[in-house]
């Protein structure tokens, strides 16, 4: 499929990014003011550098954690299969989380790693997550906090990569096939 040629339009500049990430980053400080620790945990690969920029601006004493599910389709339902691939290197339990997600499609991946940590007894268990597809959804969940709301194309950049490629676009843009 990658084979297939392909251009990418600009659809959200790194500087709109930037001054979203600094609006979050904002109520997330609200939202844990006086947090002992925040355990910030990224979704790999494609949260990489969303939650690089957004540790960044977060003004609150913080760990970084990092979690790999993959998520699989099933020919035969429309249900998807997560696995988790890594787990967190440390405990959760009586801790404030913050899980970022790159994006938010059908929805599954975010309930299955909600669902795994939360049985893990956080005191406090919040999302994030860049981008928002919500004409995609299958799992009823919403991220606490969504960077931008997309409508159904297929992006990368900025972490989010097409068949491996492009994660390291400063900014997010469409595919758009050439034939
Ligand atoms: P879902 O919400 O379980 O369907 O899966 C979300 C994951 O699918 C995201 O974390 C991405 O890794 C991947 N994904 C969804 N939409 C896109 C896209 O437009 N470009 C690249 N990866 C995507
Ligand atoms: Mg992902």
């Amino acid at each position: 499929m990658s084979e297939r040629p392909y251009v990418i339009d600009q659809m959200i500049s790194a500087k709109s990014i930037a001054a979203r990430i600094e609006d979050l980053s904002a109520e997330i400080e609200r939202e844990y003011e006086g947090t002992d620790k925040l355990v910030v945990v990224g979704l790999l690969r494609g949260s990489f550098v969303f939650i690089a920029d957004l540790v960044r601006e977060l003004d609150l004493p913080v760990e970084v954690d990092f979690l790999e599910a993959s998520s699989y389709g099933n020919a035969m339902e429309s249900s998807r299969e997560v696995r988790i691939l890594k787990d967190l290197r440390g405990e959760i339990e009586g801790r404030d989380v913050l899980v970022v997600e790159d994006i938010v499609d059908t929805g599954h991946t975010l309930t299955h790693v909600m669902h795994l940590l939360t049985a893990r007894n956080p005191a406090k268990i919040k999302t994030i997550a860049l981008l928002d597809k919500p004409s995609r959804r299958e799992a009823d969940i919403a991220a606490d906090w969504i960077g931008f709301s997309i409508p159904d194309e297929f992006v990368v950049g900025y972490g989010i990569d097409f068949a491996q490629r492009n994660r390291n676009l400063p900014f997010i843009g469409k595919v758009r096939f050439t034939e």
